[in-house]
């Protein structure tokens, strides 16, 4: 297994394609390992490491799987939300870092700008984690890979469509990337204005050549959600947007994802396994895709894919602080 150790986790482009698929296949690992019903005893290869864990914005996933997920391995994880640290209104983005980085093992932070996150990479002397920032959220990314590689068969999404409807997103632009390097076709469908940052699409269609996949831009939702075996959404309205809520509301209308669309993705099953799927990284709303979609027993995988953050963080954090999951 590859190790992280010394590197940053800022994004699924930088990661190499060996890295990529060392950590979703270590997040397999740890998941087998730890939710087996009986271990007979854990592993704790976190054992005397730490993580703090800076929250610029809310959250309860990547907070949740993180502070559980580092406990499991036997290290400690510590919440600083907004109003905890000194940061951005009493101190520098360069001295937090400089100080936290002599307690901790890693450091996990949640911006607003990108930037914030790579001047705390730069002056940090441990790994930097991305827990979401206006550009990616690759945590993000790796939990959706493991669960789309849970349910179509480890090594099977090369040639698998996956399409995007609504905001082009940090949460797309990692995921793009990700699929784009397994080989996948992803297909994105946004409203006029609503576009993916034009560099961040260049590099996922740089990788998509690289492996066979591909990478369109699509207007018509119906369109792009043909022959497709995994349609994702997000919210409409991100973190820091909510002023823009009702100007969103009229322009994503006719993006909500629906039966009608799923019904336009690949047919049939593999192996009882419907054959187009539904994910979505919570939280989510309903404007953005019906409860019936959302809570569809057979389709929908959006509750294995919130699960899967924890397999992944640990995975990142392991490799991040050199354990590789040997001892796992
Ligand atoms: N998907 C996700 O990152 O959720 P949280 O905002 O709850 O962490
Ligand atoms: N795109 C959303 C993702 C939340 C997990 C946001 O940035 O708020």
């Amino acid at each position: 297994v590859a190790s992280l150790q010394g590197k940053n986790f800022m994004n699924i482009d930088e990661l190499t394609d060996v890295e990529l698929r060392d950590l979703l296949s270590l997040s397999a690992q740890l998941k087998k390992a730890y939710s087996s019903p009986s271990p007979p005893v854990l592993p704790r290869p976190c054992e005397g490491k730490s993580v703090s864990m800076i929250f610029q914005k809310r959250s309860t996933r990547t907070r949740v799987s993180t502070e559980t997920g580092m406990a499991l391995l036997g290290g400690h994880a510590l919440f600083l939300g907004p109003q905890d640290v000194q940061l951005g209104v009493n101190e520098s983005m360069r001295d937090t870092a400089n100080v936290l980085s002599r307690f901790n093992s890693l450091l996990l932070a949640r911006v607003f700008a990108h930037t914030d996150v790579q001047l705390l990479a730069k002056h940090s002397s441990v790994p930097v984690i991305n827990a979401l920032s206006d550009l990616y959220h690759p945590l993000q990314a790796l939990a959706d890979l493991l669960t789309l590689e849970e349910h179509f068969g480890k090594g099977s999404l090369q040639g698998k469509v996956l399409t995007w409807v609504g905001d082009g997103n940090n949460v797309l632009h990692d995921l793009a990337m990700g699929a784009a390097r397994l080989g996948m076709h992803v297909r994105v469908a946004c409203p006029v204005g609503y576009e993916p940052n034009g560099e961040i699409m260049h590099r996922v269609e740089w990788h998509a050549q690289r492996s066979g996949g591909s990478y369109v831009m699509e207007r018509d939702p119906m369109t792009a959600a043909a022959g497709a075996h995994v349609i994702v959404t997000d919210t409409w309205v991100s973190m820091g947007q909510e002023e823009e809520y009702e100007r969103r509301m009229r322009d994503f209308e006719g993006f909500q994802v629906t039966r009608r669309m799923m019904e336009q993705g690949a047919k049939g099953s593999n192996a009882g396994r419907p054959a187009c799927v539904f994910l979505h990284c919570l939280p989510r709303h309903p404007e953005e895709v019906t409860d019936e979609v959302f809570y569809d027993p057979a389709r929908s995988l959006v509750f294995p894919e919130a699960e899967n953050r924890m397999w992944t963080v640990m995975a990142v954090m392991l490799s991040l602080v050199g354990g590789e999951g040997k001892r796992v």
